[in-house]
């Protein structure tokens, strides 16, 4: 079936010049090993390496589904989840082995409302202790799938989430200590998406033009492995929602992408290739005051973005590549993400309102605290990482932090050459200062993850007044946080 017509697509190349040429592009393995051995010869070093090669625009990109509650009880909805090993074919004609919930690559979205409870409860079928944890929600410690408090392999246990917070789009992935990286890697997260009031009375894309797209690279070995190395430079094949470079057909008309980097160490900076405008009008912690316009968007690991996209300037029958100019990877690698194929008119009621939410009040800071991040830079492997000089011990509390207190951080990425972010479980924070100059519009509503450029620093500013406990923070380069990128605040 589509096996068999894809099968071209991939193969042993003997001369993957030629077949780069053609579209096709080789996959991580060979071709970066003598990318890095010996810049400039990439192309003609390959021969004979066993490289298989992925041709663009072949597939389409699928939509992860949404999870249908297994009962629900007034407004609280139950779900059933397991999570579980299995087979699929990411790479034409060949099998990956990924671990997913549900058995989904990505995971499926969840939907959930805010005073609607959420009662998850999560089977570990794996072989492997795992933690779940809801990015970007104010939950209680016992449901945050805290790093220690894992899922042995055949247990099961229930995840409460409240819900009580403002419309934000969230994402769960594993958290299980020092396995984070490499279970989020093998395909260990999903979307949550949870609405409110203020979000849902918009006249915003809903519906089939609403579109949570999933962004992440990956390196796979000749056979169609995940290959999965700390610190790993050459992840250069890049998924959108499970599948290598698809196309997806849209309608001319707006379209609301729920964009999430779930990559694990890789940043996307992205744009359309004609350079068109779109909106911004959300981030992590749901929608901005107002909409932005703009021509890119950046996203580090685990930050999410909502954009409108009006494909009804292109003609029906015309494509536009969806690029990334972010590293690691030649741009033949990691040039070009995805290709909006619009295939047809569709009438379009929907529009982007001049204003879109009022923002929590931001109250007088009544603490502040530094927060430094490095990892080491002399070529050991993997790296060590700290935070404040110290790799992460889950038994040790590095910031006592007072129930009720509204903080102002001032974190810091010391190192000369590594990117880092930071994430802050439990709160939604307002980014106060980036380098210090204020943040820009895409960085000014709520987030819960913010990206440091070497030797940058930014502030910014948390309440911690919902919930009492232990809780991490970390750089979610989820690669430096299993390093030992990571802490733990009490809040008492
Ligand atoms: Cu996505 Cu500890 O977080
Ligand atoms: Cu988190
Ligand atoms: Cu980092």
């Amino acid at each position: 079936m589509v096996t068999r017509r894809r099968a071209l697509a991939v193969g042993v190349a003997a001369g993957s010049t030629a077949l780069t040429g053609a579209g096709l592009i080789p996959l991580a393995n060979a071709a970066n090993r003598a990318a890095s051995d010996a810049p400039g010869t990439a192309t003609a070093d390959t021969a004979g390496a066993g490289t298989a090669t992925v041709a663009k625009f072949a597939v389409p990109m699928p939509v992860p589904p949404v999870l249908a509650p297994t009962y629900t009880v007034g407004s609280a909805s139950v779900y059933h989840v397991t999570m579980k090993k299995v087979r699929k074919e990411i790479l034409p004609g060949l099998p990956t082995d990924v671990l997913t919930y549900n058995g989904h690559f990505p995971g499926p979205t969840i939907r959930a409302r805010r005073g609607g409870p959420v009662v998850i409860r999560q089977r570990n079928t794996l072989d492997m202790p795992t933690a779940v944890h809801l990015h970007g929600a104010a939950v209680h410690p016992v449901n945050d799938g805290h790093p220690m408090d894992t899922i042995a392999p055949g247990a099961e246990r229930l995840y409460f989430y409240p819900n009580q917070q403002p419309h934000a789009p969230l994402w769960y992935h594993d958290h299980a200590h020092h396995m984070e990286a490499e279970h989020v890697y093998r395909g260990l997260s999903g979307s949550y998406l949870l609405t409110d009031d203020t979000e849902s009375a918009l006249p915003l894309p809903g519906g089939r033009y609403e579109v949570v797209i999933a962004l992440r690279d990956a390196r796979f070995d000749d056979t169609g492995g995940l290959v999965y190395a700390m610190g790993d430079r050459t992840r250069t094949t890049l998924l959108a929602n499970g599948v290598p470079y698809p196309y997806f057909q849209v309608a001319a008309r707006k379209y609301r992408l729920r964009l999430l980097n779930s990559a694990n160490v890789r940043s996307f900076d992205l744009r359309l290739a004609d350079g068109g405008a779109f909106q911004q009008i959300g981030s992590d912690g749901g929608l901005l005051t107002a909409p932005y316009t703009t021509d890119r968007v950046f996203l580090s690991a685990g930050e999410r973005a909502d954009i409108v996209v009006d494909f009804s300037r292109y003609p029906v029958g015309s494509s536009v590549v969806l690029r990334n100019a972010a590293g690691p990877g030649t741009p033949e690698q990691t040039g070009e993400v995805l290709r909006f194929d619009i295939v047809r008119t569709a009438a379009d009621p929907s529009s982007v309102p001049a204003r879109l939410r009022t923002l929590p009040d931001r109250p007088e800071p009544t603490a502040g605290r530094t927060v430094d991040l490095s990892m080491t830079e002399d070529g050991s492997t993997p790296p060590a990482a700290y935070i404040d000089g110290k790799v992460y011990d889950p038994g040790r509390v590095d910031a006592a932090v007072t129930y009720g207190a509204h903080e102002v951080w001032t974190v810091t990425n010391s190192n000369r050459v590594a990117a880092h972010n930071f994430h802050l479980h439990l709160v939604q924070f307002r980014v106060l200062e980036r380098g210090g100059l204020p943040p820009s519009p895409a960085e000014s509503g709520l987030k819960d993850t913010v990206f440091l450029a070497p030797g940058e620093t930014v502030k910014l500013q948390a309440s911690f007044d919902t919930y009492r406990g232990d809780f991490p923070y970390h750089c979610h380069m989820l690669d430096h946080s299993a390093m030992g990128m990571m802490a733990t605040m009490r809040i008492g």
